[in-house]
């Protein structure tokens, strides 16, 4: 599918600019309140995610520039971190300062199969833009990825017009959304708002049991148990 493609694409194109959009930088500032609600939501999940460490062992799927690596860094041994962007991964590399016990790896996770269980496996704004038919072969990776009783977490988007960039739409028609970069390169990739049914759903027929949580208004996150 060229989408998944042209979505890689972007992803490494925006590598460089990506954390000014977490931390409402530039065109994603929104003013000192929102910006700091922003926070605040974000501060939520990420002790969420710190509520189920330590763990030995973490798989990092789709790990772009390390906003969240770092904090999965707090509560685990090991983390193997995946992304298709070898430009997310050099900044993520950077970010927790090359340590030992980060492996970082190029891959494109709908040509990657797990070789390996871990105690905890992650995808942060990433389930977001997997097409629908492509959400339960994924979810069968991340189950064959979790070791028996181990969790996954993810934290995803709710549709919030102000979660993006001023010059740009949440929008979607037929879950494509315009994206543009700073420079205006404009690219169309894969984004589904999901409603907390719908995520539990998900996770459900993929053989997890899950507990889903939202923020005020900008963040959906889980966690589900294998
Ligand atoms: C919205 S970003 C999220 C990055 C990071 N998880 C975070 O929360 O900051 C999506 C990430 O998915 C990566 N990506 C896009 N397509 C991919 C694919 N087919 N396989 C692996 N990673 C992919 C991008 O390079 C990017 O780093």
């Amino acid at each position: 599918m060229d989408t998944l493609r042209y979505q890689i694409e972007y992803y490494r194109a925006r590598a460089v600019e990506y954390d000014e959009w977490f931390y409402r930088i530039g065109r994603y500032d929104q003013g000192q309140a929102l910006n700091q609600q922003w926070f605040d939501e974000a501060a939520i999940c990420m002790e969420n995610l710190h509520s189920l460490g330590p763990v030995n062992t973490a798989l990092e799927l789709a790990a772009g520039t390390g906003i969240w690596t770092r904090e999965l860094h707090k509560i685990a041994d090991h983390i193997t971190v995946l992304d298709s962007s070898p430009e997310s991964l050099d900044i993520n590399r950077e970010k927790l300062g090359n340590p030992d016990n980060v492996t970082f790896q190029e891959a494109d996770l709908f040509n990657w199969e797990p070789d390996s269980q871990y105690d905890l496996v992650s995808f942060t704004f990433w389930l977001s833009h997997v097409p629908p038919d492509e959400v339960d072969p994924f979810l069968a990776k991340v189950y064959r990825a979790t070791k028996p009783g181990g969790k996954v977490w993810m934290v995803d988007s709710r549709k919030a017009s102000t979660s993006t960039a001023s010059n740009q739409s949440v929008e979607t028609r037929d879950v494509l959304q315009t994206r543009s970069l700073n420079d205006g390169r404009v690219f169309e990739i894969v984004k589904i708002y999901y409603q907390p049914d719908e995520l539990r759903e998900i996770f459900e027929r993929n053989g997890f049991s899950v507990e889903v949580h939202t923020t005020n208004t900008y963040f959906i996150y889980a966690i589900a148990t294998r």
